[in-house]
């Protein structure tokens, strides 16, 4: 990247605050301008010498500081950077964020700031999927705060591991540039376009610890959402429990949800929109009751038998909307035989305007690999792709849904 940026990094109060000293050290190798504030649980990881050794500048801590107020206040600090990166961003710093605090320099700089605003989590995992801090990070999302990671994998803790890591260094870094040139969105063949996703698995509760699920790792899905946005729509990815980072980074609105049912509500929330993808492998059943306490072997009396209710078909209810029915709704159709003939009853049954089919039988490696083989389904005919990556079959697609809109709006011109 060739132009110079100012960056303010707030470096919040946990263990992986370390790895900010390298963060610093690889933004200035690449002509970046850093400043730093820190919170005062941070001087508890990195002090301020190393870090103002590292910036070559001082590092601001105090929100009452009278001296820093005249030299330079919090609002300045938020005016004179053209983004504010958070890391890491602790449960206890998302949380007074999404609450609007402004009780020290880091929270008052983050209301104070106008500037995009990029969120590293780190945290441990239980924390990260505590309810509270789910509602705080979709709060901070609506309100338009990008999101990088967190990065699945060990804690510090001894035996613990999941959602909780800060994201390695580099793809800070990414992240950070990305979100600074924000991909050409102006230009794009999709600026000023809703692009709707639906992503991963749903998981459908039997008790509080078991659940039905489709196998799906929501990489085709997610590679969807990135591409849309590549090409400068504003888009909402929809998604089940996966373990990928979430692209929320690249400006993408992700909503995350567990069943089916909520899939289906977050999708109708999200209408209008001018593209609607699901790529999502939603489990078609789910538990008619699903039981309030883990079911005990010894007290069933051998296996339970579940009764099981279909769940909505997501992809057929948007199709066939009378109103606010997106102009293009795209399925997909997962088959591991037959998969044209599937496919085209898909087309017809579910009220699609395209299908895109692929053979996802153990043999072909596409349930969770980087490579795809599809066919593209209309009511015009087939068309075969070659195999190629998730990234771009996603890329392909939204190109030509971009192409499909464009004709539509000359037509209607
Ligand atoms: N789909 C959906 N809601 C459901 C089931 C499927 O939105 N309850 C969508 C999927 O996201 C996909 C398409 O419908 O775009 C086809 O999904 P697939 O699992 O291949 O087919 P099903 O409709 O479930 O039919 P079957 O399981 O009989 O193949």
């Amino acid at each position: 990247m060739s132009s110079t940026k100012r960056i303010l990094l707030i470096i919040g109060g946990g263990i992986a605050a370390y790895k900010c000293l390298d963060l610093i050290r690889r933004l200035r190798e690449r002509g970046h301008h850093v400043r730093v504030v820190m919170t005062k649980a941070a001087h508890q990881f990195v002090t301020t010498l190393s870090v103002a050794a590292l910036t070559n500048e001082r590092v601001f801590t105090d929100l009452f500081d009278l001296d820093d107020e005249r030299e330079i206040g919090h609002i300045r600090l938020a005016r004179d950077a053209d983004l504010i990166i958070v890391a890491p961003a602790t449960a206890d710093l998302i949380a007074r964020m999404a609450g609007g605090h402004a009780d020290d320099l880091a929270t008052a700089v983050l209301l104070a700031t106008d500037k995009t605003v990029l969120v590293a989590p780190a945290m441990n995992p239980r924390m990260w999927v505590n309810p509270a801090t789910r509602r705080n990070v979709v709060q901070l999302q609506l309100d338009g705060i990008r999101f990088i990671g967190p990065a699945h994998g060990e804690m510090a803790e001894r035996g613990e591991s999941g959602p909780g890591r800060l994201v390695e260094v580099p793809d800070l870094i990414a992240a950070i540039e990305t979100a600074m040139a924000p991909l050409g969105a102006e230009q794009g063949p999709l600026a000023g376009r809703h692009v709707v996703i639906t992503s991963g698995p749903t998981h459908e509760p039997i008790d509080p610890v078991r659940y039905l699920a489709n196998r799906s790792s929501g990489k085709q899905g997610h590679e969807l959402a990135v591409a849309a946005a590549r090409l400068g729509a504003r888009v909402t990815l929809v998604t089940g429990p996966v373990s990928l980072a979430d692209p929320s980074s690249i400006g993408v609105r992700v909503v995350r949800v567990v069943t089916a049912a909520e899939m289906l509500e977050a999708v109708k929330a999200a209408l209008p929109a001018d593209i609607a993808i699901f790529a999502a492998a939603v489990a078609d059943w789910r538990v008619t009751a699903p039981n309030a306490s883990k079911i005990k072997k010894s007290s069933a009396g051998g296996p339970p038998a579940l009764t099981l209710t279909e769940n909505p078909d997501i992809l057929k209810t948007i199709a066939q909307l009378t109103k606010n029915r997106p102009p293009i709704v795209i399925g997909f159709a997962a088959e591991t035989q037959d998969v044209l003939a599937y496919a085209k009853k898909k087309l017809k049954s579910k009220g699609a305007d395209w299908i895109v089919a692929n053979d996802v039988s153990p043999a072909s490696g596409v349930m969770g690999g980087d490579r795809n083989t599809v066919h593209v389904l209309t009511s015009g005919g087939v068309e075969s792709w070659p195999e190629m990556s998730k990234t771009d079959v996603a890329r392909k697609i939204l190109e030509r849904a971009a192409e499909q809109l464009i004709a539509r709006r000359a037509a209607a011109e």
